[in-house]
């Protein structure tokens, strides 16, 4: 599946007819650049439930991480009720016009297309508004994009512009030398989905907590326990709880704040009574649980940046390879985030602890951690300190 990020991308030319031409609905995602394989497996396994087909799947269509598009076979609305039930998504919008932007006619030309085209939700809306995301090198600014879009859409359909309350999102996005316009289906991020007491600045966004939940191999109907010892406010915890009916859930932070918001975030999200919450350093694991206690850990450690600034990052990476080797069961599986991926490699090979399945990369916040799904080789000998 993941072949398809080899996919030649669209800057211009014949390719955006290409890329639009359709016999069936089309539907654009945005997600965390690093998840568009968990997207993708994601859309084919909840098209398959409901019985609509999937016609084509293009991810990083434009070049860039963090969007997908897709085509399924079957009635649009169904279609989109299922985008808009996505877990590893941010935001669900239609394309459905796209053209190149001639060189020094760029705003002449989107104002001409804009009045042109028939945009389906604009036919009902009394106030709408226009939401541009530029990238490349441009002589207009994403503000000029949207003034003369919005114009062009105020002469053709006569209704108001606000930003705020608005019954159309009209999106007019600019890729290199490429226009793509359609609308957004999601008001709010899909990914904003928890109602958060507790909400630290490392907080993981919930679609990567999905990715790391699906990167760990659990099927929908996985029993035994999971592990974060890391557990911050709870959100790799909260998704899985609401996932994976079946896991028994489990996390420690040595921040006695973090383990209280952690717990209120839980409450908050109705399911408070699945987690097991304490405050401990993940350093001292085998002390605090059974050895071969858990099937799966899955965690982001201090980065460093704003959590862990003093830390011997390659004693730390040993020490919790040690610790959560003692306390998963043979063959566990672990997931862990971290952004010092040399220093961690460096510490997973001298462990000799783990086998490792798959190495990946996610944009959180502007960071770039490394994603190392591992498995534990249970014959291995951890070190004695
Ligand atoms: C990157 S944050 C985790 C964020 C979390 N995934 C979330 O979504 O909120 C790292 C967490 O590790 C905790 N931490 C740092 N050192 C620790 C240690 N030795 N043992 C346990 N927790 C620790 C910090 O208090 C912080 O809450």
């Amino acid at each position: 599946m993941d072949a398809n990020d080899t996919n030649e991308p669209v800057t211009a030319g014949q390719g955006i007819a290409a890329l639009l031409a359709s016999a069936g609905p089309l539907l654009f995602f945005t997600t965390n650049p690093g998840l568009e394989g968990v997207v993708e497996r994601e859309w084919m396994m909840r098209a398959e439930v409901v019985g609509c087909g999937v016609k084509r799947v293009v991810k990083k269509p434009f070049g860039y991480g963090g969007q997908i598009l897709v085509e399924g076979a079957g009635d649009r609305a169904a279609l989109e009720e299922i985008a808009l039930s996505m877990r590893s998504v941010h935001h669900v919008q239609v394309p459905v016009h796209g053209f190149v932007l001639p060189a020094g006619d760029e705003l002449g030309r989107i104002g001409r297309e804009l009045e042109e085209l028939a945009l389906e939700p604009m036919e009902a809306a009394g106030r709408f508004r226009v939401t541009t995301r530029r990238t490349g090198e441009h002589a207009f600014s994403s503000m000029d994009v949207q003034r003369v879009a919005g114009a062009a859409l105020v002469r053709r359909y006569g209704c108001a512009v606000d930003l705020q309350c608005f019954d159309a999102n009209v999106r007019v996005d600019i890729y290199e030398q490429v226009c793509l316009v359609g609308w957004q289906l999601t008001e709010r991020a899909l990914s904003k989905r928890f109602h958060r007491v507790f909400q630290p600045r490392a907080a993981l966004k919930a679609p990567v907590a999905y990715g790391l939940l699906q990167w760990a191999r659990l099927a929908p109907d996985a029993a035994g326990s999971l592990l974060d010892p890391f557990c911050g406010s709870g959100t790799i915890l909260i998704e899985a709880a609401q996932v994976y009916p079946g896991l028994e859930l489990h996390g420690c932070d040595k921040d006695d704040r973090a383990v209280q918001g952690a717990r209120a975030n839980a409450e908050a999200e109705g399911v408070g009574g699945r987690l097991e919450l304490r405050r401990a350093d993940a350093r001292g694991l085998s002390s605090l649980y059974a050895a071969g206690r858990f099937r799966a850990i899955i965690t982001n450690p201090p980065y460093g940046i704003r959590f862990g600034q003093h830390l011997n990052f390659a004693r730390f990476y040993r020490d919790i390879l040690r610790e959560c080797w003692t306390v998963l069961a043979d063959e566990g599986i672990m997931v862990v985030v971290v952004f010092k991926r040399k220093v961690f490699y460096r510490a997973l090979m001298q462990s000799g602890l783990f086998k490792m399945l798959e190495e990946r990369v996610v944009e959180t916040g502007d960071v770039y951690p490394g994603v190392y799904v591992l498995e534990k080789i249970a014959a291995a000998q951890p070190a004695i300190e």
